[in-house]
Parts: structure tokens; C-alpha cells; sequence
């Protein structure tokens, strides 16, 4: 057994900032849709939506090592910024937070949010569109949001997204992390999530 999604809910509502709470809930709402629409479970993209982000303010330089003594592969990039490694920490925290068992493909799926992993699952699939899309984000307007939509599959939208993530790091002079090439490489090659 683990707490309700509207437990849950209330539990990170006090664990982040109410701009980053409204984020979650846009994710959720982006996240029940996505379910929906490609017949998996709602309630569970919802769950793992709402919790996504409650450790968005708890990476500091010690945050690595805490994610490698619990068994998480630390990846060269979070290494250099350990903000990345919120997801991480999510999914160390999840069971204790749920007061529960939770399910292995929601801790996969906010692992990987941020930089993508070919071994994400369809519901981190989900988290990753959604935490992109969400009608909060001002970074894309709605043509943008249709085009990602279009996709025929949760893949296709990943590609929409990481092509156009791409020429934003283009311009921004960013590096994308090998494990997002990894992802992108994979699907592109037809590989499924
Ligand atoms: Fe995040
Ligand atoms: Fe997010």
C-alpha cells in the first residue's frame, strides 16, 4: 500500500515552491492525457507526475555521492551540475515519501526525466513530454505543443522535442549529455521505449 495521489499531492505542495507545485500539476494534467491516449494507466502517470520534481532544491555538491551509496549510476554531466540529479533523488525517495512500495517503473521514470534514458519505460516517456509541454512552460507556444502532439507515438514526440532542444543548444553553445544522444540514437534506429 502507499498514500493516495491527493496525499501525495499535499505532501509535495509543502516540498516545493508554489511555481514549481503548479509546474507538477500541469505535468499531471499533460501526463493523464498522454495515458490516455496510448491506453496505460492515468492514475500512475499522474502519481509519478505529481512527485517528479520535490527534490528540485536538494542537490548540492554531496548529492553524487548520496545517489552512488544508493545503487544510481551517476552520469559525467550530473556529476559537473547535481542539479540534475533531482530525478535521482526522487526515485531514492519515492517508497519513503508514498509510505510504500512503489512500483519500479515510477522510479525509473523520474530518474530519468531530465536527460532521457533509452530504458526510461512509456511512462517516463510520458514524464519527459509532459514535464516539456506542460501549458505553464513558456519556452514553446502552442504550434509547438500541436507539432510534438502530432507524433504517432510517445517516440516520435521524443524526437520533436530533443530536435528542437537541439538547435536551442546550438545557439546556446550547450553539449548534450551522452546519455540523451544515447536515447535519441536508439529511437531513431527503431528502438521502442
Ligand atoms: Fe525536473
Ligand atoms: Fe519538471
Amino acid at each position: 500500500m502507499r498514500i493516495s495521489y491527493t496525499d501525495l499531492e499535499n505532501k509535495v505542495r509543502s516540498m516545493i515552491k508554489e511555481k514549481r507545485f503548479q509546474h507538477s500539476l500541469g505535468v499531471v494534467a499533460v501526463s493523464r492525457m498522454l495515458a490516455q491516449r496510448f491506453g496505460l494507466s492515468s492514475d500512475d502517470a499522474a502519481y509519478i507526475g505529481i512527485y517528479h520534481d520535490a527534490y528540485r532544491y536538494c542537490c548540492d555538491d554531496s548529492t553524487p555521492e548520496f545517489c552512488r551509496k544508493n545503487g544510481i549510476e551517476v552520469f559525467p554531466e550530473e556529476e559537473k551540475d547535481p542539479m540534475l540529479l533531482h530525478g535521482a533523488l526522487s526515485a531514492i525517495h519515492f517508497p519513503s515519501d508514498a509510505e510504500g512500495d512503489v512500483p519500479e517503473f515510477f522510479r525509473v521514470a523520474v530518474r530519468h526525466h531530465t536527460l532521457g534514458h533509452k530504458d526510461m519505460g512509456k511512462y517516463g516517456a510520458i514524464l519527459y513530454i509532459a514535464d516539456y509541454i506542460e501549458p505553464g512552460r513558456k519556452h514553446l507556444d502552442d504550434d509547438d505543443r500541436q507539432r510534438i502532439l502530432s507524433g504517432e507515438r510517445l517516440e516520435d514526440m521524443i524526437i520533436s522535442i530533443m530536435d528542437m532542444q537541439g538547435e536551442y543548444f546550438i545557439r546556446e553553445g550547450i553539449k548534450s549529455a551522452e546519455v540523451s544522444d544515447e536515447l535519441y540514437d536508439y529511437i531513431k534506429s527503431g528502438g521502442l521505449l
